[in-house]
C-alpha cells in the first residue's frame, strides 16, 4: 500500500482496515554522559548553549527509564559518544519497524543538520548487533529524513505520519513509503519552534492523538481529524515551554510527559489515560523531552 497522502480527497482507504502492526515491547535509550548544549540547531537551543546541569540531565534520564520498566519494557542502554552532545535524542537517527513476516528492520536516518550525521553509524552499528535488518535511503533522492522525530507509526497499524519542512524533506516518503509498503500522512510542519512532528503531534492510541493545532496546515489539521476519532489539544504554552505533545504513550493506556503539563493531563485523564510525570527540564533546553530520548522496539 505505498502511497504519500497530503490531502483528504486522496484518502481512498478506511485507516483503520490497514494491517495490523504489533505493539513494541523494547527501548533504545542512549547514555547521557555526552549531553550538552554546544550548537544552537533549532529555536530551543539558541539561548542554551552552555547551559546544560549534567548531573541533572543524568538524574532526569535515569527517571525516564525507570518508568519505561515500570511499564514492562525493557531497555537497552548504548554508550553516548564524545562530541556528540544529541545523540541522546535517539528518536532521531532511525525508523526501526516489524516487517508483516516477523522481521525486524530498520531504515537508517540522513540527517539534516552536520552537527548530527556522525551519530548514525553508531546507532547503526547496534542495530546489526542486534539482528536488524538495516536498510537506506538513497541519497541521490533523498535530502533528509530525521527518523522517528518526524515519522510516526499510527498505533497497532501499518500507517506512518510524516512530518516535513524542517528536518525530513518530503520527498524522503516517498522513498519510506515504497520501502516499507505502507501509506504515509505527510504533514507539512509549520511553525520553527515545532521542527519535528514529534514537537507537536502524539499518538496516543488507534484513535486518540495528542496535537498542537498552530503547528499544521490546514489540509494537514484536515487529514488528522479525518482519521482520529479524538483529536485532544495542547495550548501554546504547555506545547512550546513544556513540550507537553513530546510525551510518550507506549502501550495506548500510559502517557510518560514531562511536568507540570496540567491541562493537557487533566484532558488525558478524563479521556481515560495514565498520566506519569517526569522532568525532562535539561532536555528541553535542547529541543527535546520524552519522546526524543528514546526509540520503541519490536
Ligand atoms: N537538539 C536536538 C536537535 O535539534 C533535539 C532533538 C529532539 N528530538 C526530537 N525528536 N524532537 O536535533
Amino acid at each position: 500500500m505505498a502511497q504519500v497522502i497530503t490531502s483528504v480527497d486522496h484518502l481512498t482507504f478506511s485507516a483503520h482496515n490497514l494491517p495490523a502492526l504489533p505493539a513494541p515491547k523494547q527501548v533504545l535509550m542512549v547514555e547521557p554522559t555526552f549531553f550538552s548544549v554546544d550548537y544552537a540547531i533549532n529555536p530551543h537551543m539558541a539561548d542554551n548553549i552552555g547551559n546544560v546541569d549534567k548531573t541533572a540531565a543524568r538524574n532526569q534520564w535515569q527517571q525516564v527509564l525507570g518508568v519505561f520498566r515500570q511499564l514492562g519494557f525493557s531497555v537497552h542502554r548504548l554508550e553516548g559518544q564524545k562530541g556528540l552532545p544529541d545523540m541522546v535524542f535517539c528518536a532521531n537517527q532511525s525508523l526501526p519497524y516489524i516487517n508483516p513476516a516477523g522481521r525486524k528492520q530498520v531504515v537508517m536516518s540522513i540527517m539534516h543538520s552536520d552537527m548530527r550525521k556522525e551519530e548514525v553509524p553508531y546507532i547503526e552499528q547496534w542495530y546489526r548487533q542486534q539482528g536488524y535488518e538495516v536498510r537506506y535511503l538513497d541519497r541521490e533522492k533523498v535530502r533528509a529524513f530525521e527518523g522517528c522525530g518526524d515519522a510516526i507509526w499510527h498505533s497497532g497499524q501499518r500507517l506512518l505520519w510524516g512530518g516535513y519542512g524542517y528536518r525530513t524533506s518530503r520527498e524522503a516518503y516517498k522513498a519510506v513509503s515504497g520501502m516499507l509498503d505502507v501509506p504515509v500522512m505527510a504533514l507539512r510542519l509549520a511553525d520553527e519552534h515545532f521542527y519535528h512532528l514529534d514537537t507537536c503531534f502524539c499518538v496516543l492510541n488507534e484513535t486518540t492523538v495528542l496535537i498542537y493545532p498552530q503547528a499544521f496546515t490546514e489540509s494537514g489539521l484536515k487529514l488528522i481529524h479525518a482519521v482520529f476519532d479524538h483529536v485532544i489539544e495542547a495550548s501554546e504554552d504547555e506545547a512550546k515551554e513544556r513540550f507537553a505533545c513530546n510525551a510518550s504513550c507506549p502501550d495506548g493506556q500510559n502517557v510518560i510527559i514531562q511536568q507540570g503539563c496540567r491541562e493537557v493531563n487533566s484532558k488525558l485523564r478524563e479521556a481515560g489515560f495514565t498520566i506519569h510525570e517526569v522532568e525532562t527540564s535539561e532536555y528541553l533546553k535542547s529541543g527535546g523531552s520524552v519522546f526524543c530520548m528514546k526509540q520503541l522496539l519490536w
